[in-house]
């Protein structure tokens, strides 16, 4: 068996810093973890040594690891030649499934991963509202590519009205890439209505995660999301839901159907393949119809609805439609988030569990719950002294939760369906252990 150290230097040969992908590199680690197989809510590195996930995959393995049906889908696409560049009658099976969940979806288009979809959504806006501009929101993040990824994983300078500097998240962005952008904070109406008043018929949409999983679990409250819509009803902008990590996530599946609020676009990715790649944004047909091959703006690609994928993704909104799914998941989610927080005050730990659905982030040194609502006062009053010890002693027990904490918001987590009660009693058994070390 070979150590992960020695496959971490044979790696570092080929992959910079031996990692094929900047986020698998783990800080407490010092490198990757290289894993030699994965199954149900748990993996096993190249050494032997177990862990219990909590990242699944970054939300993609909703359904768990190696699930069944979903192998049982990849293997029909295997029968059938797994090709790409057609279209099937499996396809318009999945766009059926997909406007269940994302009711606000009247026509769709497929692509493979999230950064993508947004990228095409927003292009798509640009065309339909005749506009360039796009409203974002500090700590949110909709993928790696120079229209949208600003703001995501820092604090920047903030006006009186709520207005954002503009700043990229990563070097190499064109000059005027920022310039394309309106930052705005988040869950403050009159921030919101003040920036689309200054760039009054500008904005061609406004994009939003409508639970940032990706600033740890930042809720949109729900009359907050209700007054985005209707202010960009008002001002004619198209609305834009990031869905990529809510989809599937909570009962009733999706987020405009949690919150009762409608999109006039949606992005959706992650848990819809289940491991598979595949991503897919949706939308109102007057909106959607400008799409090539009836309008003018072009959305298409080699791999784009590929069958594989879409068999998958097909066995994925099968399961999460039949009874029980939800029931599971709430139990599952119920038992650990109570159980987290139980142990954080026995330990006298200030911190605390927010959990919507499947995915969850956890808050330390964030006294007040209510301040979870607000991405700047999380920012100041996160302890992350105390995260840092905890990702670290995870790695020691056992325990998966992927160091994905950027300099500012909380990392998120997430559980699968194949999580047992067991996996739980087992995981807070550890995470006793883990916090009695770190609150030392
Ligand atoms: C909300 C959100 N949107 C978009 C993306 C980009 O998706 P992908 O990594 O599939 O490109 C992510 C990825 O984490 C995400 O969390």
């Amino acid at each position: 068996m070979k150590k992960l150290n020695d496959i971490h230097a044979e790696a570092s040969k080929y992959f910079v810093a031996g990692a094929s992908a900047g986020q698998r590199y783990n800080a407490p680690l010092g490198q990757p973890l290289y894993i030699s197989r994965a199954n149900g809510s748990r993996f096993w590195d190249a050494e032997g040594n177990e862990f219990i996930d909590f990242h699944t995959g970054a939300g993609a393995a909703l359904f768990g690891h190696n699930n069944p049906r979903i192998r049982e889908a990849i293997n029909q696409a295997l029968e059938l030649g797994f090709f790409m560049n057609f279209d099937t009658e499996h396809h318009t099976q999945l766009a059926k499934l997909l406007q269940h969940f994302f009711p606000s979806c009247e026509r769709m288009r497929l692509l493979n991963t999230g950064s993508e979809a947004t990228q095409a959504a927003i292009r798509l806006a640009r065309t339909y509202s005749g506009r360039d501009k796009v409203l974002r929101f500090e700590g949110h993040f909709h993928g790696m590519h120079e229209s949208i990824w600003f703001n995501h994983n820092m604090i920047s300078n903030v006006d009186a009205y709520g207005e954002v500097e503009t700043h990229p998240d990563s070097v190499g962005f064109p000059i005027n890439a920022k310039d394309g952008v309106v930052n705005v904070i988040f869950n403050n109406v009159d921030a919101f209505e003040h920036a689309l008043k200054k760039y009054k018929d500008k904005i061609a949409c406004v994009i939003l995660e409508p639970i940032s999983y990706n600033c740890g679990c930042l809720e949109a409250r729900g009359e907050y999301l209700r007054a985005v819509r209707e202010i960009c009803t008002r001002e004619n902008t198209v609305l834009i839901f990031d869905e990529v990590v809510t989809g599937l996530r909570m009962r009733p599946g999706s987020a405009q159907k949690y919150y009762g609020v409608l999109p006039d676009v949606t992005v959706m990715a992650k848990a819809i393949g289940g491991g598979m790649s595949i991503a897919a944004f949706g939308g109102k047909k007057e909106i959607m119809e400008h799409l090539n091959p009836i309008g003018k703006t072009a959305v298409s690609g080699t791999y784009s609805g590929a069958l594989m994928p879409v068999l998958a993704s097909v066995a994925c909104l099968t399961m999460a439609s039949e009874q029980g799914f939800y029931d599971r998941l709430e139990d599952t989610g119920n038992k650990l988030y109570a159980g987290i927080d139980d142990l954080l005050a026995k330990h006298k730990i200030a911190a605390h569990v927010r959990g919507l659905g499947a995915r969850f982030g956890i808050y330390f040194g964030v006294e007040n719950p209510e301040d979870d609502f607000d991405f700047r006062k999380v920012a100041v009053a996160e302890d992350k002294g105390t995260y840092k010890k905890f990702v670290t002693e995870c790695v020691k027990n056992g325990l998966w939760f992927h160091d994905t904490a950027g300099p500012v918001s909380p990392a998120h987590y997430g559980f699968t369906v194949a999580h047992t009660s067991h996996d739980i009693d087992d995981a807070l058994g550890r995470l006793d252990s883990i916090f009695a070390k770190i609150s030392r």
